[in-house]
């Protein structure tokens, strides 16, 4: 009775809270086992901290001299590998940092949260949707190549449809699906949702802005002229470029969080944790179940090692472990070949005046185009200081593949020559550039895990269960593909599974763990 229907009703009546995001205390001890983990990103380190407070003997294989995996902020000295480039090294002053990998977290990723209140991390809100950024369709309708505030086009387009739907309200007479009250209560509202005069037109509204700011004494400001629905349309201001990208999702909220200091400082807090059990420049080549456990072979500056463990958890990238010498079932190396990765880069700019904030007043969100850039973030830190680095472009898909095949000093070219469009200060502020293309990073080869409905129903489920001692641990093992929570709940699930398995007890993640 309770779980069927009073228990969401209790719910709702605010009579018992959702359960919170808590330390992960399982009943049980799994003393002497040893569990070798491969990778030491944020599933690897979470699932040796986790395992360690149980009493289990962890290694964690990290074939990089650093640990975090994606979750890198890039710094002076900061160095990255591309398959088939030289390493590089980032020189921006010191101080000056930008998230390569993630940089926001949604309120929603409790654990994500949880973990930084546990490990002592301190957050601070992340401005994510900034309706003072721009909207720049680059060669594309009537307002190609023009700086438009995305305040203007959200309400100029929110003004239209508006006056669209009133329009098709009053004209519906007894047609309407709903009362005459229920009509006006309607238009009421559409006039008050889309600024609309009271003859319900669209004629522009101060919530778009102005073209000469309100003051003091006589100078009430003047409301800058909307633009024409056809050519916000034809400029492609409402195509998917430019809505539902960092906007309107479940997790893409307008107040996000980040870490102070940069994002690795996840990384950096749960690697205190861990290091006794951490060896990094250890790059594994084979994993092989064998009748009581697991062999892991991996090389490292001394040569080649073999390391045997009662069970092994793999949070390798999977175009990473497709390339790992394995005896893994023909259905777990199926899913490992066919799950595909999302091509994707970033690269940050140095400049020595924060134009964006001083010329523009543009204090963190982002900016949206329909260029091969397709994002400028712009920090949503140390605001008023000095100088600060851009993320100059954040793309995609096929946008990422064509940028990533560019050299460095090609992608800090394309940077400029598109952002300058749109920043003409960067000529005169420019300092220095660091690009990093996810999908050509070595020990990465991707961005996230990127599932059709096809490879979720046939592919994801191998990799869900173990193969004999082999756990598989990741953002690519969940549903919130692409996202630090990912390989958090990932970490715990796999944990659970391998120590309900060693205490023989049924711990089913997350609902069979203790709270404490
Ligand atoms: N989680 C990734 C981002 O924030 C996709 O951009």
């Amino acid at each position: 009775m309770l779980a069927g229907g009073a228990y969401p009703a209790m719910l709702a009546l605010g009579m018992l809270r959702p359960a919170p995001a808590y330390s992960f205390n399982l009943p049980g001890k799994g003393t002497g086992k040893k569990v070798v983990i491969l990778g030491g990103g944020l599933a690897g380190m979470t699932c040796a901290y986790e395992l360690n407070k149980l009493g289990y003997n962890c290694t964690i294989l990290e074939a990089r001299e650093r640990a975090g995996g994606r979750c890198w902020s890039i710094r002076n000295n900061s160095v990255n590998t591309e398959v088939g480039q030289a390493q590089t090294t980032a020189r921006f002053d010191d101080g000056q940092y930008f998230n390569a990998g993630p940089s926001r977290i949604p309120h929603n990723h409790e654990l994500t949260l949880h973990y930084c209140r546990e490990l002592g991390i301190p957050i601070q809100v992340y401005n994510n949707v900034n309706e003072s950024a721009y909207y720049f369709a680059e060669g594309k309708g009537a307002l190609s190549n023009k700086k438009v505030r995305a305040r203007e086009i959200h309400n100029d387009v929110r003004g239209y449809m508006t006056e669209l739907l009133a329009k098709s309200i009053d004209h519906s007479g007894l047609d309407a699906p709903m009362t005459k009250e229920d009509g006006e209560k309607v238009i009421e509202y559409l006039m008050a949702e889309g600024g609309l005069d009271a003859d319900k037109l669209y004629k522009a509204s101060a919530r778009r802005g102005y073209s000469e700011p309100p003051g003091a004494g006589d100078k009430p400001g003047k409301v800058a002229d909307a633009y024409k629905l056809a050519y916000i349309i034809q400029s492609g201001l409402m195509d998917p470029d430019f809505y539902n990208v960092a906007e309107y999702t479940y997790e893409l909220q307008m107040t996000m969080f980040q870490a102070v200091g940069g994002m690795d400082h996840i990384a950096k807090a749960l690697q205190q944790q861990i290091v006794p059990n951490l060896k990094l420049g250890a790059e594994v080549t084979n994993i092989t179940n064998i009748p009581d456990g697991v062999k892991v072979v991996y090389k490292d500056k001394d040569g080649e090692h073999s390391l045997q463990a009662d069970f092994c958890i793999c949070t390798l990238p999977l175009p990473v472990l497709s390339n790992v010498n394995n005896n893994f079932s023909g259905d777990v190396s199926r899913a490992i070949d066919y799950i595909s990765y999302m091509q994707t880069g970033k690269i940050g700019l140095q400049f020595k005046r924060r134009f964006w904030e001083e010329d523009e007043h543009i204090y963190g969100g982002i900016t949206h185009t329909n260029n091969d850039l397709t994002q400028i973030f712009y920090p949503s830190y140390d605001y008023l200081s000095k100088k600060g680095i851009l993320i100059g472009y954040y793309n995609f898909n096929e946008k990422a593949q064509r940028t990533g095949e560019l050299s460095f000093a090609d992608r800090e070219k394309l940077a400029l020559q598109k952002g300058r469009l749109i920043h003409p200060q960067y000529d005169a502020e420019f300092e220095q550039s660091y690009s990093v293309s996810w999908h050509k990073t070595q020990y990465s080869l991707g961005g996230w895990a990127v599932y059709t409905n096809d490879t979720r129903k046939t592919q994801y489920p191998a990799l869900l269960k173990p193969d004999k001692q082999v756990y598989f641990a990741g953002e690519h093992l969940t549903y919130l593909n692409a996202w630090m929570a990912g390989a958090f709940e990932s970490a715990r699930s796999v944990v659970a599974a391998l120590h309900g398995r060693v205490t023989e007890q049924k711990l089913n993640y997350p609902t069979g763990a203790t709270k404490g």
